[in-house]
């Protein structure tokens, strides 16, 4: 006998206003205190909407798999990117996201990944350059603004030293900015109403570059999406393309800068690793496309580095048709989310699994569960991006330790780290590099 949505454990009403300010505060501290005070299967309250959360891999199995379009993706992120990034794959359910994808996934085949492996070579190279003559950076800001610069020039074709470039990176910074503001109406600039006006501004920057590409081809995502077609002859209109760059570049470089914040963090941490990187790095001097696949470490520590911080620690979805989730009965329009950092930190399925162990993925882990080690998610709308942020991070290692190592400058301070929209320390990260005697 299936029990009523009600009876899942939750606390009383009058705690529901400290559930969002703590989900802000440190999201998996808040989910962690919920499983302990309630178990694994709990309510709570977030931004006005009432939450079941199921916190075990197996259920984000049932939501991932989705079978029969059970779960929507476009409703879960709906109170997060509505008004600022409307029409991007995550905003798209069912036949319509199929579609879309299918287009985008020319502008991620072979022939435009070498493009981008140019790119980023040219421009890894030149960031290591920077960080030996800068020595000291405080990291996540410093790298904020470096992948976004990449994002300009390998999706944008942009010249990132000019006035238009600026302004992109501005509007940019201030929609992603309001995908977290509580309030959610435009007033007196506030976080939302700039996010709303710098969406405004790129569309319109973004649509004459669409046109210019159609009249001008060039290697650029802008391009890729301009010619980009399905098997049966379906191309994107010029808003679908200026919403999908706009999505495109959201979801690429905050989630690298991201990550490789928190590569650096282990590493400086973990000085075994770094030499192991370091002494590989070295062995690939002028890295070709196809030598990536031979970056053993790096492959091996950004894995582990994802596992133990990774970039999006949680993703909403809604429950569309009525389902049993652990005895409970679930009804329609079920607000719910995927605890891809709990699955990565869950005993069930990890050895120790707050400590740093790049090994464990040289193991066949017999514990581990399908749906245990998801960073890019999972389902049809797993990261198109994978293959992309996992060559633009390899090609970072190599530039920066074949030439420099890396040390904190404050190596006892303590990090605090903001979680959402994606994690990463809230207080200055300061990092030193000097050059490695050869
Ligand atoms: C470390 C880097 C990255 C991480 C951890 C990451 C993580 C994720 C996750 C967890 C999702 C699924 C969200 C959900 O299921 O609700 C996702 C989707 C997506 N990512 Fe990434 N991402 C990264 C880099 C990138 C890059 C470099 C790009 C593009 C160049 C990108 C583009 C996208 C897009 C377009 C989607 C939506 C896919 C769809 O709905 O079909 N991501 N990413």
């Amino acid at each position: 006998m299936m029990k009523a949505y009600n009876e899942i454990p939750k606390d009383p009403w009058y705690q529901n206003w400290k559930h969002s300010i703590e989900f802000i505060a440190d999201t998996t501290a808040f989910f962690d205190k919920q499983v302990q005070k309630h178990g694994n299967i709990f309510r709570c309250q977030l931004f006005g909407f009432d939450y079941m959360r199921a916190q075990d891999a197996d259920v984000t199995a049932i939501l991932y798999k989705n079978s029969q379009d059970m779960v929507s993706t476009q409703g879960g992120w709906q109170p997060v990117f509505d008004g600022l990034f409307p029409n991007g794959l995550l905003m798209k359910d069912g036949k319509s996201h199929i579609v879309h994808r299918r287009i985008m996934q020319q502008a991620f085949n072979k022939k435009a990944m070498l493009v981008y492996f140019d790119c980023i070579k040219t421009w890894s190279n030149e960031l290591a350059l920077d960080l030996e003559k800068k020595q000291t950076v405080d990291f996540f800001p410093y790298i904020k603004q470096k992948t976004l610069d990449l994002a300009l020039s390998m999706f944008l074709g942009f010249d990132t030293k000019n006035k238009l470039s600026t302004q992109v990176a501005k509007a940019f910074v201030d929609v992603v900015g309001a995908t977290i503001s509580i309030v959610r109406k435009p007033i007196l600039n506030n976080k939302y109403h700039r996010g709303v006006k710098g969406r405004a501004h790129l569309k319109s920057i973004f649509l004459t570059l669409v046109k210019q590409r159609r009249e001008n081809s060039s290697e650029d995502l802008v391009s890729f999406l301009c010619e980009a077609t399905d098997e049966g002859g379906l191309s994107f209109s010029d808003e679908q393309i200026v919403d999908h760059i706009i999505f495109t570049m959201m979801a690429a470089h905050d989630t690298t800068a991201s990550s490789l914040t928190s590569l650096m963090i282990q590493i400086t941490q973990h000085s075994k690793w770094q030499d192991a990187l370091i002494l590989e790095a070295k062995q690939f001097t002028n890295i070709s496309y196809e030598q990536l696949s031979d970056m053993h470490v790096a492959d091996i520590v950004y894995k582990e580095t994802l596992r133990v911080m990774p970039p999006i620690v949680t993703v909403p979805r809604v429950i569309n048709v009525e389902t049993n989730i652990h005895g409970f009965k679930i009804p329609a329009g079920t607000r719910t989310g995927i605890n891809i950092y709990g699955n990565h930190h869950d005993e069930r399925y990890w050895d120790n699994p707050y400590q740093f162990d790049p090994t464990r993925f040289e193991r066949t882990d017999e514990k581990r569960h399908p749906y245990s080690y998801i960073p890019f998610g999972g389902g049809v709308h797993k990261c198109i991006g994978l293959y992309l942020a996992t060559m633009e991070v390899k090609l970072i290692i190599q530039a920066i330790f074949s030439r420099l190592d890396v040390q904190r400058v404050q190596p006892d301070a303590l990090i605090k780290y903001a979680k959402v929209p994606i994690m990463h320390p809230k207080n200055k990260f300061e990092l030193r590099f000097n050059k490695l005697k050869r």
